[in-house]
């Protein structure tokens, strides 16, 4: 298939790693000294994690969909239970509740694409056991509803915060909200490695350990197994990435989110035919990310390509709600179940908000939208 001649591109990782050598020094310290698994780097970089974000314990893993099955396994979820959590999500959130063995359970979302906790409290049932929020696009979700809703019903809470280290909401981060917090190192994602990797996070002493055990085979030390688990450990080399990306995302996030300010800015006289979510739903302050920048129209493919013929790239996080994919039939939802999310699947459009972007480049994605909007 042809490609089209790209000015402003989505995907930045060749730009990221251009000049990796402060990456490959590290990564041939690690082989010298052959330390590959749990080692030194994969050490540190879980107490860096848990420091820098406030949060107790830190337990590396081999991505962010283990994060949250093993803390789903840990927390004793089982099948028979219900887990609620939001249909926009990437697929991997269901997929983590479904694998360990409970019933995905979904409740719509808001305009800023997080869960409404109303509609949490209105899908809980005698088989509740957990919420999962998602902390989507780099926005917290309404954190203090949904801890109090979980108090009042007993539940578990696990953050889906894949999509967002460095999240603060009420002036702290997420991940610290929770029981548990599953975050991913996806090569998309804010904290990114070349591979794949996660951390679990949580501030319950006891679980912490669990979960070292539910990572590494249950094993107690290197020849006693206390019980059967699995093997999905963060790898030191990737831990070692991890660690220098991680020391860099402050002056990332902080370029996102000038570049977000810019588009708001740029895109404002469009609305209603462009619309930008709200980012102030929750009554305490929030500081989102811009993991991804998502604006919403009702020609979504028609601007899509537009964009795509002057090289511009956009895509759509996530075009078929989980609760409408082939993988969910069996839970029986169907169209219609979650408006607001079925509306935002088909009016979504993701611009490209990467830290390597510069004023002119958003200005040319806003001078083609405002193009778009004349000629439509
Ligand atoms: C919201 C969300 N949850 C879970 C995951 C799973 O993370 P991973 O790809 O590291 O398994 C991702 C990312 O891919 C995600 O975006």
């Amino acid at each position: 298939m042809e490609q089209p001649n790209w000015k402003v591109r989505y995907v930045y990782l060749t730009e990221q790693f251009k000049n990796p050598e402060r990456f490959l020094l590290k990564i041939q310290e690690i082989a010298k000294r052959g330390d590959f698994t749990l080692g030194q780097e994969a050490r540190d970089f879980e107490l860096e994690y848990a420091k820098k974000f406030g949060i107790k314990h830190a337990i590396g893993v081999g991505n962010g969909t283990d994060a949250l099955f093993l803390s789903f396994r840990a927390l004793g979820i089982k099948e028979g239970d219900e887990v609620i959590t939001a249909p926009n999500s990437f697929i991997a959130t269901a997929g983590a509740i479904a694998t360990a063995g409970a019933r995905p359970v979904f409740a719509d979302v808001r305009d800023d694409y997080t869960i409404d906790p109303e509609a949490v409290e209105k899908a809980i049932t005698s088989k509740t056991r957990a919420i999962v929020p998602v902390h989507l696009f780099g926005n917290p979700a309404d954190m203090y509803p949904i801890l109090d809703i979980a108090k009042r019903h007993n539940l578990f809470v696990i953050e889906d915060a894949a999509q967002s280290s460095s999240v603060m909401y009420d002036n702290k981060y997420v991940g610290s909200f929770g029981d548990a917090a599953g975050f991913s190192f996806h090569p998309q994602k804010i904290v990114n490695i070349w591979g794949d990797g996660g951390m679990i996070t949580t501030n319950n002493d006891a679980l912490a350990e669990k979960l070292r055990l539910w990572r590494n085979h249950g094993l107690k030390n290197r020849d006693e197994v206390i019980f059967f688990a699995h093997n999905s450990r963060l790898d030191t080399i990737q831990a070692a990435i991890a660690s220098i990306v991680l020391s860099e995302v402050e002056g990332n996030t902080e370029k996102r989110a000038q570049n977000a300010a810019l588009y708001d800015q740029l895109l404002s006289d469009l609305e209603p035919k462009v619309h930008i979510p709200k980012r102030d739903l929750c009554k305490v302050p929030v500081k989102p990310i811009y993991t991804l920048y998502v604006i919403q129209t009702e020609q979504q493919k028609e601007l899509i390509k537009f964009l795509k013929n002057q090289g511009i790239e956009a895509l759509v996080h996530y075009p078929i709600p989980i609760h409408l994919q082939e993988a969910a039939k069996y839970l029986g939802y169907k169209k219609g179940d979650f408006p607001v999310c079925e509306k935002q699947a088909e009016t979504m459009v993701t611009l490209p908000i990467h830290q390597y972007l510069k004023p002119k480049d958003i200005h040319y994605v806003c001078e083609a939208i405002h193009q778009f909007c004349i000629q439509n």
